[in-house]
């Protein structure tokens, strides 16, 4: 008999979750307490962007294995697995992560799951949780109702195909049964050689936070190397380049530039830091402080860069900011560098427009007094300046001499490092990069 699953929450883990497993094969339901977003969902829509991921939806919903609904009572009496992929964004007036969506979803679920059902956490949490999800269990649900945790390592852009081609499998687990049972669900991703490894619950908790300093410590290391570089003379790609070829190293995330934003890097470092502060292992992570604050700093880098620009001072300048994503391929503006820069320069008086292929929608709801613009030109129209916030191929393709045509001062900063500098100095503008004073 095929697999039923159930998948709880239905955000960019939660909807890739469900559609790549119904892709593997099995029946799915999607659970979401939001009743417009399960509506969307069943029209076989993704209610934000992600590439690729609307065919594989549709495709499953049509293939009769992906279903939705806003009830997590359908959902217990139809699946024997349960995906908890509900949000864990940071408290708000807090470092720590706000536990209320997974601990609600639980607390629902408990009473209709049926004895014997396996609850299988995704969601980013502060270490122990799974511990006191399993005693609360214990307490409140069904006999034999069993507890695991498998952090999940999607990119945002890249959902599907990390969800499908995954780097590894990290299951948390108390039995050999619950091991087998997730050896099943993950059968097809155990037959392409995906490595699957087996740890307790705290272990599989931590490989995710871990995971996620490490890559933002190299942002930031490399960020920091950008800081000497713009000191000393030097140029940090190169730097870069340079340091990558020492496979120890390796050259991915050491691209410099704005720095990390998105709703997983910052707030999980933040969440990682309290959690080790109530576990008395405060110090082991005070360099994450400093992995914030070097990421911080280069936002306010940009803005100082922009003030020098327009000769010291934002009134009434217009600045046109590239980009209102965290990164490129997202609509995320989830503490966005970029939106960030546009904000504080609007703020120091600037009349600053965005753009950005995808986010304008997000952006506008969180800053609705920005002013955006759909077309590129039309949003450098009379700039006195261009900042480069997120690196999407569009502005890579600009070309500076069209651009040098409709702007009011030729000066542009290079957040992400990716333009082509003697292309733009060609077409007369002065070119700014990070960590690359001479570039
Ligand atoms: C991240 C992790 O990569 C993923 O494994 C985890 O599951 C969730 O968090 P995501 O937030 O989608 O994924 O973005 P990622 O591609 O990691 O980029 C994070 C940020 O770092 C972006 O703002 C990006 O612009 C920035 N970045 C990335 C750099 O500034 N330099 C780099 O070299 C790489």
């Amino acid at each position: 008999m095929t697999l039923r699953l159930s998948v709880i929450g239905t955000g960019y883990l939660g909807a890739t979750h469900a559609a790549c497993m119904a892709e593997l094969g099995f029946e799915v339901i999607g659970v979401d307490v939001d009743p417009d977003k399960v509506e969307i969902l069943r029209g076989g829509h993704v209610p934000f962007y992600e590439p690729g991921l609307d065919e594989v939806l549709e495709r499953n919903i049509a293939a009769g294995r992906l279903t939705f609904t806003t009830s997590i009572a359908e959902a217990a009496a139809f699946a024997d697995i349960h995906f908890i992929c509900v949000g864990t964004p940071q408290l708000a007036g807090a470092q720590r992560a706000d536990l209320s969506q997974v601990m609600g979803s639980i607390q629902a679920l408990a009473p209709h799951l049926r004895p014997g059902a396996l609850l299988v956490g995704k969601s980013t949490v502060p270490v122990g949780t799974a511990q006191l999800i399993d005693e609360q269990l214990k307490a409140t649900a069904a006999p034999e109702v069993e507890v695991a945790w498998n952090p999940e390592f999607l990119r945002e852009g890249f959902a599907v195909e990390d969800t499908l081609r995954p780097d590894r499998l990290v299951v948390g687990v108390r039995s050999e049964q619950a091991e087998q049972r997730l050896r099943e669900v993950y059968a097809p991703l155990l037959a392409i050689g995906t490595p699957f490894l087996v740890t307790d619950f705290a272990t599989a908790e931590l490989v995710k936070v871990a995971a996620n300093s490490f890559l933002a410590t190299k942002i930031s290391f490399i960020n920091a190397m950008a800081e000497v570089c713009e000191a000393a003379g030097a140029d940090v790609t190169q730097l870069a380049q340079a340091i990558g070829y020492d496979p120890r190293i390796g050259n991915r995330f050491l691209a410099a530039g704005l720095g990390f934003g998105g709703g997983c890097l910052p707030k999980d470092i933040r969440a990682f830091m309290a959690r080790a502060g109530e576990l008395g292992a405060e110090e082991a992570l005070t360099f994450l402080r400093e992995v914030d604050q070097i990421n911080l700093r280069r936002r306010s880098h940009v803005v100082d860069l922009a003030r020098a620009a327009l000769g010291g001072g934002f009134t009434d300048k217009a600045v046109t900011v590239l980009g209102a994503a965290f990164k490129p391929n997202s609509d995320d503006v989830r503490d966005s560098p970029a939106l960030d820069v546009a904000v504080a320069m609007s703020n120091a008086g600037a009349q600053v427009r965005v753009h950005d292929p995808k986010a304008l929608v997000n952006a506008a709801k969180v800053y609705p007094n920005l002013r955006y613009e759909q077309e590129v030109l039309t949003a450098l129209d009379g700039a006195d300046l261009i900042v480069h916030g997120t690196e999407w191929d569009e502005y890579r393709q600009l070309d500076p001499s069209a651009v040098a045509a409709v702007v009011r001062g030729r000066h542009i900063i290079d957040g992400r490092n990716i333009l082509n500098a003697d292309a733009w100095r060609n077409a007369g503008f002065v070119y700014r990069a990070l960590g690359r004073p001479n570039a």
